[in-house]
């Protein structure tokens, strides 16, 4: 089962280049997305859709806000994201044209279920299930589904159902803004894009002996900052909740842009700070957030294309990722901060797998 791996996280971290071709196959036709793959009846419950309303928990949360991004800017509808637990005690106004997105790995998640009722009975649109288990409750609740195809997901500490569910909401992002006539010539583009994924991610899980002897450096300190902007902030999020979750070290994301306004009194040479770097339209203003951070002796780890970024030293530590496609990065990115948590997790003795007080799918609120 687990076979060569010391543990299912890692097999499963490993699976993921397998595990996005599997998502892929037999929904991209001629460089497009086939609508169908969201089911027959999709054609026409996505009609009359005007915006999108994301809920999830955990991970699949994070999920949700890396589609935000995509669906404002690609497809250039209004799209809010919400944890479930506060989406169905909230009262919040039902909009009929908005479609309700449920992510959720297990399909059995408590309050994801409970806040699709809600959301139901409230009077909002049609709901898709983006989901890793074909007959579980929310696949059957809900009026679509998109499979993850992710296969079976054993470690407490969702990694390949992540990334899996990345690529189907870049694959909804492209159906809407098809339909809402805004990404025309993009559409080959994205398609393309999403083809190289299991490529590049073995590329990139070459890095692991890199970060295996990274891991090193943070296995005795206690906090931990994640930071990143845009459309990889929430990257920065999950990168802090997997490294949190199995290695029990304390870590919270922040958009970089935040840094001046509180958490930068908490920066000195005990408190390392992640850096999800990209090469984008924001890494200029991320970089000055990153001097901040150096000139108060911060420990830095960037993770970037390329290791121009920054001068290395002792206290500035640059992981090269090379070239990656703009709407693929957010699911690249995701890959060496899997396999920080798991070598920081694995250096602290912890149970991988099984994490104390947590368990893999959560069908009680
Ligand atoms: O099965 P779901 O995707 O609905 O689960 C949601 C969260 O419980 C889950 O993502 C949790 O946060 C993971 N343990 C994170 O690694």
């Amino acid at each position: 089962e687990r076979g060569e791996f010391r543990h299912y996280m890692l097999k499963e971290i490993f699976e993921q280049p397998r595990a996005l071709a599997e998502t892929l196959e037999g929904r991209i036709h001629n460089d497009q997305v086939l609508e169908a793959a969201f089911g027959a009846n999709a054609h026409q419950l996505l009609d009359e859709i005007y915006a999108v309303q994301i809920i999830a928990c955990g991970t699949s949360y994070h999920a949700g806000l890396v589609a935000r991004y995509w669906i404002e800017s690609l497809a250039k509808l209004p799209c809010s994201v919400e944890i479930a637990s506060e989406f169905r005690y909230r009262q919040p106004l039902p909009n009929p044209n908005a479609l309700v997105v449920c992510i959720s790995q297990s399909g059995e998640t408590a309050d994801t279920l409970a806040a699709l009722h809600e959301a139901k009975r409230l009077g909002f649109g049609p709901s898709l299930a983006i989901c890793n288990v074909p007959e579980s409750a929310l696949a059957r609740a809900a009026d679509m589904v998109l499979m993850t195809r992710a296969g079976p997901e054993i470690g407490v500490a969702s990694t390949k159902a992540f990334t899996t569910q990345l690529l189907c909401l870049l694959m909804l992002t492209v159906v809407l803004g098809r339909r809402n006539g805004t990404i025309s010539e993009l559409e080959k583009v994205i398609v393309r894009s999403m083809r190289t994924l299991p490529e590049q991610l073995n590329k990139l899980l070459l890095l692991n002996d890199t970060i295996k002897r990274l891991a090193e450096k943070f296995a005795d300190k206690h906090h931990t900052l994640f930071l990143g902007r845009g459309v990889h902030y929430p990257i920065a999020m999950e990168g802090a909740l997997k490294l949190k979750e199995i290695s029990y070290i304390h870590a919270e994301a922040y958009p970089a842009g935040e840094l001046k306004h509180g958490p930068l009194a908490l920066v000195d040479a005990d408190m390392p700070v992640v850096a999800v770097a990209p090469n984008d339209s924001l890494q200029e203003k991320l970089k000055s957030n990153l001097e901040e951070v150096h000139a108060r002796g911060g420990q830095l780890f960037i993770f970037a294309n390329h290791r121009a970024i920054m001068q290395a030293s002792s206290f500035v530590n640059v992981i090269e990722l090379g070239e990656i496609n703009e709407y693929i990065s957010p699911i690249a990115y995701t890959i060496p901060l899997q396999l920080l948590a798991y070598h920081v997790a694995l250096i602290r003795g912890t149970d991988v797998d099984k994490p104390r007080n947590l368990a893999k799918s959560v069908t009680v609120e």
